[in-house]
């Protein structure tokens, strides 16, 4: 990406005119093109009423699902579209039977909506593996608590707490060694790291557009690899998942044989609008370029934050970290106050400040955040 390029792409992100905005994994940019979309969505409601659904809003939700399954290296069919990344997982977790297998695998470090799924089952036996350095879980403490009574090994492709990125392919085969599922929360991965989920393995791998696909809130993405859809049964359902919900059959219930089976219902359309906007940005820049560009600015942003001896909560594994950086820090809120208060957008979370730069970020945009942070350590409390 060169200089005319990253000018161009900023010229789209209203936000990086007015705030040093460093906080994508919890919410991406709106492009300019992201807020027409939905101009556009509202005139549609004006002007067509319900016939928007055919003509306009139902064709974008397609168009949608077709690039976001390209760029995630998964066919249409594989993807369902639902509200939210926990629905998604709720719906999966609903849809085997633990009669046999009744073992799940999960991690301290997962985002907590993936560990309440199977903690509210009481015919669950939940397992949550311990971090031993609070950063990743080995690939050997899967090996060893996955086995024969596993129904599913259910983790994070990039955890959020630490930015520490799991190899796809290596907890896929641990899932498959014993006969259990590979389910993976992919919120912190799609659109900051490449992803290939057809080479991958995984069975199922959820996303959305909220954070770093800069699509916005509403929707979730959730791949379930073809030769898995047939064998799934979810026990929560909606017309969406019948064979021809345009039949209005109350008498008579079939599932589509593909992944819309999973889907709950009536998508919401503003963030199919924003979403495919977006994703119509991203697609040309392409992903290799945006996870080189990440990779390059969290780099510079862990030598400036270690050169002024903070202590940077990443990966010991350089090739495994990515644009998530947290900071210990003894009072991160009043910190990230202060920031603001300096037009820098960064977060915290318990003990830490956090910091996600994104393709779209400067390098002087990361420069002066550490040196805001450490200038913020020296000053007294008021
Ligand atoms: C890794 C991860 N999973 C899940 C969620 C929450 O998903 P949802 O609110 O869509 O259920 C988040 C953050 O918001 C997250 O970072």
């Amino acid at each position: 990406m060169d200089e005319d390029e990253l000018r161009r792409l900023r010229s789209e992100f209203p936000i990086l005119s007015r705030k040093r905005y460093l906080n994508s994994c919890s919410l991406g940019a709106l492009p300019t093109r992201g807020e027409e979309a939905l101009r556009r969505f509202a005139e549609e409601w004006h002007e067509k009423g319900a016939s928007a659904w055919y003509d306009a809003w139902l064709p974008a939700a397609e168009e949608l699902r077709e690039r976001v399954a390209r760029f995630l290296g998964a066919t249409p069919a594989e993807l369902a579209l639902l509200p939210t990344t926990s629905s998604a997982l709720s719906v999966l977790g609903e849809s085997v039977d633990y009669g046999r297998r009744n073992r799940v695998v999960v991690t301290e470090l997962d985002f907590p909506t993936q560990i309440y799924q199977w903690a509210v089952k009481s015919e669950v036996e939940l397992v949550v593996l311990e971090s031993p350095d609070g950063v990743r879980i080995h690939p050997e403490q899967f090996e060893e608590a996955v086995d024969d009574r596993t129904a599913f090994l259910a983790t994070s492709h990039v955890f959020f707490t630490t930015g520490h990125r799991q190899d796809l392919g290596v907890l896929a085969d641990i899932a498959h060694r014993a006969g259990a599922f590979c389910l993976i929360d992919g919120y912190q991965g799609a659109g900051q790291v490449p992803v290939d989920l057809a080479e991958s393995g995984v069975d199922a791998y959820t996303a959305g557009p909220l954070k770093w696909l800069c699509g916005g809130p509403g929707l979730a993405y959730l791949y379930v690899r073809r030769e898995r859809i047939a064998h799934l049964h979810p026990r929560i359902t909606s017309w969406f998942a019948h064979e021809r919900p345009f039949d209005f059959d109350p008498h008579h219930f079939a599932f589509r044989t593909d992944a819309r089976r999973f889907e709950l219902g009536t998508p919401a359309v503003p963030t199919i609008r924003t979403a495919l906007a977006a994703q119509k940005l991203l697609d040309p820049v392409g992903m290799e370029a945006i996870a080189a560009r990440n990779r390059h600015l969290t780099r510079r942003l862990v030598t400036g934050l270690e050169e002024r001896g903070f202590r940077p909560n990443i990966s010991p594994e350089p090739e495994r970290r990515t644009a998530i950086v947290l900071v210990a820090h003894d009072e991160p809120a009043r910190a990230v106050e202060i920031l603001d208060g300096e037009g820098i957008v960064v977060d915290h979370r318990p003990g830490h400040v956090r910091v996600s730069p994104h393709f779209y970020n400067t390098e002087e945009e990361v420069d002066t955040f550490v040196e805001a942070l450490d200038r913020v350590r020296a000053q007294p409390r008021p």
